[in-house]
């Protein structure tokens, strides 16, 4: 995984604003409409909050001591909203076509890998705490 490259491509698909959160809801809401039910009526509000998490993820891409517990909080509370852990391939396929469809002609095998490796990461660390969290732990210190 190339961090830059991974940057460089955000700000190139960032360039396009609010039209990049609604192509990856209206990709997801198709792809799976069972998944429509969990969000509100109106996504204007959830587009801003995806767009600030994930620029916040991948600007935080090569620093993990400051990302994981970012991730680890983010996927616990995606307990709250009804999330389970088979929802996140769907989550990770609208995200790479998005990021395809707004790439253009610069979109690449070499980016798809990056960007399906990284968020196997993401998605990796944010169901495992969500987990822990669903099964009593707080994924924190043992309470002595
Ligand atoms: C890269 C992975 C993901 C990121 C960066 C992300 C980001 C966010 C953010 C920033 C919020 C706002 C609330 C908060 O910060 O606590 C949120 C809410 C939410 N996310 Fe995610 N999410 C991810 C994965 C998923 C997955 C896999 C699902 C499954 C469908 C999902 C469904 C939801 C739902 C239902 C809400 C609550 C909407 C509401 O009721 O307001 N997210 N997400």
């Amino acid at each position: 995984m190339d961090p830059q490259r991974l940057k460089d491509n955000f700000a190139l698909v960032g360039g396009n604003g609010g039209d990049v959160a609604a192509y990856f809801y209206s990709d997801l809401f198709e792809r799976d409409p069972q998944l429509r039910k969990l969000f509100p009526a109106s996504m204007a509000k959830q587009e801003e909050k995806l767009l600030t998490a994930l620029s916040h993820i991948v600007s935080h891409v090569d620093d993990t001591p400051s990302l994981v517990p970012f991730l680890q909080d983010l996927g616990r509370r995606h307990n709250g909203f009804g999330v389970v852990s088979e929802y996140y391939p769907q989550v990770g396929a609208s995200l790479l076509a998005t990021l395809a469809y707004f790439s253009g002609p610069e979109w690449s095998a070499e980016l798809e890998q990056d960007w399906a490796a990284a968020y196997g990461l993401v998605a990796q660390v944010m169901a495992e705490a969500a987990a822990e969290a669903a099964n009593g732990g707080q994924g924190a210190e043992p309470t002595a």
